[in-house]
């Protein structure tokens, strides 16, 4: 595929709109009448909506029923307006904040002492973890570049926020399980180690790192471990009581001194919302901005934002309230049974094989064919995947949009059809050419490459 062919796929996914639809490369010079606006959006959203409502895309839209988006937008337009930097204006937003702190970190096996933020996202929770593993490691020991050991499947915010924060990132490989590799993590641990990271489970392959052994080690040798639930803190506790095998990994874990947990993944809160928790309120402390002396008054922050929505805190307070104990526990149920059909049917479709022991997280691969050939074709039935790399595969994230009648029975035939169909899949509408032609690059021309991308992308003309 040449640069004008890729060009081309990329116009398509990314900049559909042209034709019939407006573009604004300023303001309008008279406002346009709200009506308009609205109509203008709801055809945008008509359009996009169509892919996740009927269960075409892995992860992204976590619960996505009618009745709940409505409660949920009803509850974030109540909180529009409020802004929890401004806590004396909206004392209402500290208590739902604090409350969510409170019913994660009980749901997650936290005790008296477990304390914790609202963030705008997994990313955003762990960047501030270890920026709070910094702190203490440079405050209490004065190492001035600390480590952090993430096992090869951890999650990249990890990076970026080695990246960000001046720590240097330790990766180590994992085992053939694809599970973290206990013994490599233990060599890497040296006297710059500030934490071990562990995954419950990894985006990847859906696995969960034995946390219990990572964790334990952390603990012996006087280093933190955080625990990585952001995809399965909301689903593994549920999966546990639901019978399922689920490896330990929540605060009850000797040695677990921070984990993240996603409101908006399996906690069906709408986008925007995370909440980081620590067994030790000290850490904590060193995640806090405090501006001592500036003109524009006292200023603290716990978190990276300074003006935060208010809306998002309102509307993920809401959804745990709203569904509950009994709610979380039967939409695990949906979501784990649809799982367990993917994972019967998918390694019955000749040449495929799963990647990894998963309850959620359906990864496979393929011995016969190009996998990423095969994503194209079921990228052609309207199906959007994630692609992985190192090694080639894909995976769907189960989410209760696939346990919709119909939806699973549906994903495993068209998948029979793409792996039939793979060697001629030509749609030029997905995005798995881009996944061939990176695994081919170096390094640092995948980096150029993308950089351009986005100067493309987030520039309208
Ligand atoms: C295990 C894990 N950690 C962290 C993240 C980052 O979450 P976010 O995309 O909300 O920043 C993800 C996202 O999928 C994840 O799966």
């Amino acid at each position: 595929m040449d640069l004008d062919e890729l060009m081309g796929v990329l116009q398509k996914r990314f900049k559909p709109y042209g034709g019939d639809t407006p573009s604004f490369t300023a303001l309008p010079s008279k406002g346009i009448a709200r009506k308009e606006v609205i109509t203008l959006l709801t055809r945008l959203q008509r359009t996009e909506g169509k892919r996740w409502q009927r269960g075409r895309v892995s992860g992204a839209v976590y619960h996505g029923a009618p009745e709940h988006v409505r409660f949920a937008t009803q509850a974030y337009a109540l909180g529009s307006q409020s802004n929890p930097l401004h806590p004396d204006v909206w004392p209402s937003l500290l208590k739902m904040e604090s409350e969510m702190v409170a019913m994660t970190g009980r749901m997650l096996g936290g005790s008296d002492t477990t304390r914790g933020a609202v963030t705008s996202g997994g990313t955003e929770s762990i960047l501030l973890a270890m920026k709070a593993y910094r702190d203490r490691a440079r405050s209490q020991r004065g190492t001035q570049v600390p480590e952090a050991i993430l096992p090869t499947t951890a999650h990249v915010a990890f990076d970026k926020a080695c990246d960000y924060f001046g720590l240097r990132a330790v990766r180590v490989p994992v085992t053939s399980d694809l599970t973290a590799d206990v013994e490599a993590v233990k060599a890497a641990i040296n006297e710059r180690t500030a934490v071990v990271v562990g995954s419950a489970p990894c985006f990847p392959y859906g696995v969960v790192d034995p946390i219990r052994e990572l964790a334990g080690t952390a603990k012996d040798r006087g280093v933190g471990f955080h625990s990585d639930a952001c995809l399965g803190g909301f689903l593994l506790p549920w999966a546990k009581r639901l019978g399922h095998r689920v490896p330990d990994f929540d605060l009850t874990v000797p040695g677990v001194t921070s984990l993240s947990v996603d409101t908006h993944k399996y906690g069906y809160a709408p986008k925007g919302t995370s909440v980081i928790l620590y067994t030790d309120p000290e850490l904590l402390r060193h995640q806090y901005y405090v501006a001592k002396g500036w003109p524009g008054g006292i200023y603290f922050s716990p978190t990276l934002a300074g003006s935060r929505p208010g809306g998002l805190v309102t509307a993920a307070w809401a959804t745990m309230l709203a569904l509950g104990e009994e709610g979380y526990l039967s939409l695990a149920e949906r979501v784990l049974g649809a799982a367990q059909e993917l994972r019967r049917g998918i390694p019955q479709v000749p040449g495929l094989s799963m990647m990894g022991d998963s309850l959620f997280v359906e990864a496979f691969t393929s011995s016969t064919q190009d996998i990423y050939q095969v994503m194209e074709a079921l990228s052609s039935r309207g199906w959007f995947l994630n692609g992985l790399q190192r090694p080639p595969g894909v995976h769907l994230a189960v989410t209760l949009r696939h346990a919709a009648r119909g939806v699973t029975h549906q994903f495993l035939s068209d998948l029979r059809w793409a792996v039939d169909h793979a060697s001629d899949a030509s749609s030029a509408e997905g995005l798995a050419p881009i996944y061939g032609l990176a695994g081919t690059m170096p390094e640092d021309a995948v980096e150029e490459f993308i950089g351009s991308v986005l100067d493309w992308m987030y520039h309208a003309s």
